[in-house]
């Protein structure tokens, strides 16, 4: 009896311990095996004469009635139009959009025709089917609008980052495509680590478009500019940083008033979703300097309660991996963060996840010793989401122990949902691969900075 007791308050004191450093780390472990890229003939091209293939949306303007719509075509630029019809419309009264066309060649390698169509002034909260084709071969797909851009519209996005092309990956993607509640994924960054294999291989860009049609045509997706989308290869004469990423996936950056689309921000639904590029100069007097400070002033959370910032650089991490890389872009931008009371800010690069506390760390500088993260109820939940599984495998040690602002980390594969509610709550989750759908590894009510700013974690 004695020793039990005892054994008890050893486990007391242990868990107090536990949480006067920090949060929790889960004691789940995932087998390790190294992750291994699916084959090519996996993602086959569709059949057909010069069959659109690769087919991604995204949101194409300001407010979510636009969609961007992209596709290749391997053998001839055309046809080069979509055609698109409104669900409770007639087919025969479908308009038609001509795409732009673009071709790159990198080192050895020529890309199909990349098609990139705008269409604007949609309806709000209306299903559109859309066919790409010709003659010989048409393909049809469908998406939803969003709802009018305002406070209390409900609104589910995945989060999913660094996901690549391997079976685990695999397992990532069919997870979230089984949820189906996502309406829209916000992508952290590190799409195909076609840089991964010799000399940038960018067949490995279309595998990766073949790989992920199933939800990207049929759903946005809103891309962040990780690493691996710098493509920087001057050893093989490639100099142009970003080059296949920016051809392959265009964003409505010139509606954000920005000057390059490694930077922008869109309204949709309740949220307003800043996107930031860790690998552009962000210094004082640079373009994304200039621009993000003017984007705070164009925030209304009277229309937009979620503020919602990507970038795929995580500024709170405490893994070995990746640790302190965005220490730099933290102190040039950390101070608007929390007088604008972002709510949530969203990374991936490190292949795991984690999701921290509401800290921050501006009174910090260089002579006053003060260089430790504090509570602060006007600071940004920082979730980094880098757990999609790619080739590079899992992020798997910790630095101990566990720092006050870190909430929960898991070295496991997963994805993220947003879900939410009204201008005041929503429903954060997390869910690891190896568990079916519906069940969350962590989760929590989020409150909104603007119109409930509570202290999540004390409730
Ligand atoms: C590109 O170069 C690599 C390495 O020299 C070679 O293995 C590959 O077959 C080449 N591909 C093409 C399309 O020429
Ligand atoms: C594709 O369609 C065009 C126009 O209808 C036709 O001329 C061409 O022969 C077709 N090509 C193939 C491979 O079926
Ligand atoms: C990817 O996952 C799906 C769903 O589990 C499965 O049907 C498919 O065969 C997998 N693809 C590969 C290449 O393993
Ligand atoms: C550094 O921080 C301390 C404490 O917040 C502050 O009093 C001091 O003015 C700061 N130094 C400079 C040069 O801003
Ligand atoms: C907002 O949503 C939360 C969670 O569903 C709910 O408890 C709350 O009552 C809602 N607020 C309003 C004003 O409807
Ligand atoms: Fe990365």
């Amino acid at each position: 009896m004695a020793a039990g007791s005892e054994l008890v308050s050893l486990l007391l004191l242990l868990s107090i311990a536990n949480l006067c450093n920090g949060g929790i780390t889960s004691r789940y472990t995932r087998k390790l095996e190294a992750s291994v890229d699916m084959p090519a003939e996996a993602f086959p091209p569709p059949g057909g004469y010069n069959a659109p293939e690769q087919v991604h949306i995204t949101q194409g303007d300001r407010d979510g009635r636009g969609v961007i719509i992209s596709w290749v075509t391997p053998l001839s630029p055309k046809p080069n139009v979509v055609r698109y019809w409104a669900a409770d419309c007639d087919e025969k009264h479908a308009d038609e959009s001509q795409a732009r066309i673009t071709t790159y060649k990198y080192y050895n390698y020529t890309s199909g025709f990349i098609h990139h169509a705008t269409i604007k002034n949609l309806k709000y909260g209306t299903k559109y089917f859309y066919e790409l084709g010709s003659d010989n071969v048409t393909r049809r797909f469908f998406f939803t609008t969003p709802p009018m851009v305002g406070p209390d519209v409900p609104y589910t996005f995945g989060i999913i980052g660094d996901l690549g092309q391997t079976y685990d990956s695999n397992q990532t993607f069919e997870h979230y495509y089984s949820n189906l509640k996502g309406q829209t994924v916000l992508f952290v960054g590190d799409l195909s680590y076609a840089d991964n294999h010799p000399f940038h291989d960018n067949r490995k860009w279309d595998t990766w478009g073949r790989f992920v049609e199933k939800s990207t045509a049929y759903q946005p997706w809103i891309w962040t500019a990780g690493n691996h989308e710098m493509d920087f290869a001057p050893e093989i004469g490639e100099k142009t940083p970003f080059k296949p990423f920016t051809r392959r996936y265009h964003v409505p950056y010139r509606s954000a008033q920005s000057t390059c689309p490694l930077w922008y921000s869109i309204k949709r639904a309740s949220a307003y979703i800043i996107v930031l590029s860790s690998y552009s100069a962000y210094g004082t007097y640079t373009p994304q300097y200039e621009w993000l400070l003017k984007e705070f002033t164009k925030v209304n959370r009277e229309e937009t309660p979620w503020l919602i910032v990507m970038v795929h650089s995580p500024w709170y991490n405490s893994y070995e991996y990746h640790y302190m890389e965005g220490e730099s872009m933290r102190v040039m931008f950390e101070s608007w963060f929390v007088q604008n009371k972002v709510d949530l800010v969203l990374s991936g690069h490190v292949h795991a996840y984690e999701r921290s506390e509401r800290v921050s760390n501006v009174r910090y500088n260089i002579t006053n010793r003060l260089s430790t993260p504090i509570r602060d109820i006007n600071a940004p939940i920082y979730l980094t989401v880098g757990d999609g599984g790619n080739i590079e495998g899992l992020a798997n040690r910790y630095t101990e122990p566990q720092p006050s602002y870190s909430a929960y980390r898991e070295a496991s594969f997963g994805h993220a949902m947003l879900e939410i509610k009204n201008r005041t709550h929503a429903y954060y989750t997390w869910h690891r691969n190896q568990d079916a759908e519906p069940v969350a590894a962590d989760s929590l009510w989020i409150y909104n900075r603007h119109w409930y700013p509570e202290d999540e974690s004390s409730q």
